[in-house]
């Protein structure tokens, strides 16, 4: 017998980042995050119960996975066969719409679908927020892509995976846009996993981002229920520049930024100083996300023709929570 569940779940840009864990183990973070989810980026995963499989099998843009992309999702699911006290085994089919340029091949879109194609398969009627907390065990950012708009993950006050989840804080449908400047695409040389291991462990500032992300997050929670944009972007771009500085104190130091990402904060600041207010943020690699009006957007797109290309140029409207979707609405 085959029983299936089908999800599509968007990615979503932290505004206020998730950078280091308190627990590795159940992906439990040092401190509180925010981030909006995007309507321009978004995976759609199957899971196929199969009781005539004696593995898992994972297809990602139709491709068959190898051992090792295989074994990530196998554990993952495990929680859901836990839960669901079942141990059939599964075909999983994703499909990440990421335009090729942005760079953005996106584990809290690919986590979330997964989280909430599983919980469709297995039966098992999980809430979102409960959900979130399945969806974080396979990447920390997935938690907040359960909901749509500007949402907050709570780092949780206990060592229980059940008290750090996502939950929804606007819908952010009063003019927000976000504008990704792919920068390069490539893969990078450290992953934000090891990235945040080794500043957690060895930078001096990290104290200091620690208490001041909770700061940051408050401020930012009180803008947004003002729907105060320059205060919105101001708090997003400091914060996400304390994050990067954090790892110029690690040891060794790195940096994800490439000369190109410098040349796009200039422009953006060039711009702002103009009189549109926008902001940027990055995440661990080159790329530079913009928080603006998406009025603004257009214009602001145009400004950025004289630096860059238009494929380097995405942008996006604030997306929707997950969704379910029907057999009839599998388009591949
Ligand atoms: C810089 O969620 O990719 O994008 O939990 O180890 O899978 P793991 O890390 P991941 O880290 C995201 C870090 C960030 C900031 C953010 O999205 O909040």
């Amino acid at each position: 017998m085959i029983t299936t569940g089908i999800c599509r779940a968007h990615t979503n840009i932290a505004l206020i980042k998730y950078w280091g864990k308190r627990s590795e183990a159940l992906f439990l973070p040092m401190n509180s995050s925010l981030s909006l989810t995007l309507d321009a980026f978004y995976t759609d995963t199957k899971v196929s119960l199969d009781d005539r499989l004696t593995d898992d099998v994972f297809y990602l843009n139709g491709r068959l996975q190898g051992a090792k992309e295989t074994a990530k999702i196998s554990r993952f699911l495990d929680l859901f066969r836990r839960t669901a006290a079942s141990s059939t085994r599964a075909r999983i089919d994703s499909y990440n719409h990421v335009p090729t340029a942005a760079g953005l091949a996106s584990s809290a879109s690919a986590f979330a679908a997964l989280a909430g194609a599983a919980n469709e398969a297995f039966g098992l009627r999980l809430d979102k927020q409960t959900l979130s907390t399945y969806a974080r065990r396979g990447s920390g950012s997935a938690t907040r892509s359960l909901y749509g708009g500007f949402v907050e993950w709570h780092k949780g006050q206990d060592e229980q995976s059940g008290s750090s989840y996502a939950i929804p804080v606007d819908d952010a449908d009063w003019d927000i846009g976000m504008i990704i400047i792919a920068v390069n695409t490539g893969k990078k040389a450290i992953s934000s996993r090891e990235g945040m291991k080794r500043t957690v462990d060895t930078s001096p500032f990290y104290p200091a981002w620690v208490t001041t992300a909770e700061t940051d997050l408050q401020q930012m929670k009180q803008a947004i229920a003002e729907r105060d944009f320059t205060r919105l972007g101001e708090i997003t771009e400091s914060n996400g520049m304390k994050m990067h500085g954090t790892m110029l104190g690690a040891v060794p130091p790195f940096s994800y930024w490439e000369p190109d990402s410098i040349r796009a904060i200039q422009k953006i600041t060039q711009i702002r100083c103009n009189g549109t207010p926008c902001y940027v943020t990055m995440d661990a690699g080159p790329n530079v996300k913009v928080l603006c009006r998406y009025s603004d957007s257009e214009r602001i797109k145009e400004e950025l023709l004289t630096e860059f290309s238009s494929q380097q140029i995405i942008v996006s409207r604030p997306g929707p929570g997950i969704k379910v979707l029907s057999e009839a609405e599998w388009q591949y």
